[in-house]
């Protein structure tokens, strides 16, 4: 089994990754001491696959298992739904040693996580992820939440998991769009912090989308959570460094925001947002146009739903300035210096953003018109 630190002093932790250890989880919560009540939260999707297995390997070690299944989808990242959990932990005598284990995607990830954060003033909390964007990236780092509804992921709190276990068989029942969507966020550690594996990925992308043996998905994952760790450790709350992992995210945010977080997966428009940014970081020359012509080739490579809203650049860019990244209307995003090098550029002229939106307007009209 692979493992690697989240090292934060007291607050550190391991991630585990193999395929096929899911039915271990009895032995490793056992060794991390934990008492033995658990609430187990999945959701309507992942629970018929993947709660059985789970929940009889932590009661053929001693644990008492209540499970709790949500309805799939981003609507369960709600105050009503965190209601009605802790209703369910109160009227289940849940107590302040006990644990809750999300099992599933971003969505059961952010949730339980809110939850055990608030419960009883903190319970302990274990990630079990199950797509490809929570197993690379949202299940590491203790980013946690809910959304309300004036924004998304609007409340919420840094909270560690104990650990995380990443077991990569369980991406072979994830749906083909979810697995693309979740590359994109894959493709960005690359971009931000390692040539060598953007490289792997640019001849890899569909190997890796496909589990093939060739695209080795458990190295990707190591990958990723190795960057995303080494980032956390510097900067455990968003401080500076870790708003890298954002590359991407300001145009992309504005484009779920923009259609009810109901039509892109968050990787599609994340997919978008870097090729804006990549964009940006070629006319401001911090890369060269060869290294923006390979990025972007890479990135055309991730389908859009169809068919696309069109929205205007003012529209894209005044969305931009409603979301909780801007600080006292001073837009900061992220510009890649080089391929596996990124920056935060801080109070970017708006009339700088603009001209990158109206670039990604065009030019997704002119791959349209190429495929068409
Ligand atoms: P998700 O949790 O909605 O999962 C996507 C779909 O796949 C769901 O329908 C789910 O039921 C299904 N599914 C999950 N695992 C499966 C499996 N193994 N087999 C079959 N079906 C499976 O979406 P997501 O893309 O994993 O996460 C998106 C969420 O993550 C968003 O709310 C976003 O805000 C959040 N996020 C959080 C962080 C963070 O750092 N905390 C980072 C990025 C994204
Ligand atoms: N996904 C961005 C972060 O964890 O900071």
């Amino acid at each position: 089994m692979k493992r690697i630190t989240v090292d934060l002093g007291a607050r550190s932790y391991p991630i585990y990754i193999a395929a096929g250890c899911l039915n271990q989880i009895g032995d490793i919560v056992s060794s991390h001491q934990l008492e033995r009540k658990i609430a187990l939260i999945t959701d309507e999707n992942v629970g018929p696959l993947y709660s059985d297995a789970v929940e009889a390997a932590l009661k053929a070690s001693g644990f008492q298992v209540s499970v709790y299944v949500l309805p799939a989808g981003e609507a369960s990242k709600s105050l009503e739904t965190a209601d009605k959990l802790y209703e369910y932990l109160i009227r289940d005598r849940f107590d302040r040693k006990s644990t809750i284990i999300s099992l599933g995607g971003g969505v059961i990830g952010d949730v339980g996580g809110f939850i055990a954060a608030t419960f009883m003033r903190g319970i302990r909390f274990v990630q079990i992820p199950t797509t490809l964007l929570a197993q690379t990236d949202s299940s590491v780092g203790g980013k946690v939440g809910i959304n309300h509804r004036f924004g998304k992921n609007l409340i919420g709190a840094f909270y560690q998991p104990c650990f995380v276990l990443i077991d990569p068989q369980v991406l072979e029942t994830l749906p083909l769009r979810e697995r693309r969507a979740g590359m994109a966020e894959v493709v960005k550690y690359g971009l931000i912090a390692d040539e060598t594996f953007f490289d792997f990925l640019a001849g890899h992308l569909e190997d890796v989308i496909q589990l093939a043996p060739s695209g080795d998905v458990e190295g990707v994952i190591e990958t990723c959570c190795s960057i995303k760790a080494r980032v956390v450790q510097q900067d455990e709350r968003e401080g500076g460094l870790r708003q890298i992992l954002n590359f991407g995210h300001t145009a992309g945010h504005a484009l779920e925001a923009l259609t009810n977080f109901e039509f892109y997966r968050h990787g599609e428009a994340v997919a978008m947002g870097m090729r804006c940014m990549t964009w940006l970081s070629w006319q401001s020359d911090f890369i060269s146009e060869a290294d923006f012509s390979r990025i972007d080739a890479l990135l055309q490579r991730f389908p859009q739903p169809s068919p696309q809203p069109v929205f205007e650049s003012n529209e894209i860019l005044e969305k931009i300035y409603s979301d909780k990244k801007v600080f006292d209307g001073k837009l900061n995003v992220v510009l890649l210096s080089k391929i596996g090098e990124a920056l935060v550029k801080k109070n970017l002229d708006p009339k700088a953003m603009l001209a990158a939106l109206e670039w990604m307007n065009r030019s997704s009209d002119e791959i349209k018109q190429y495929y068409r």
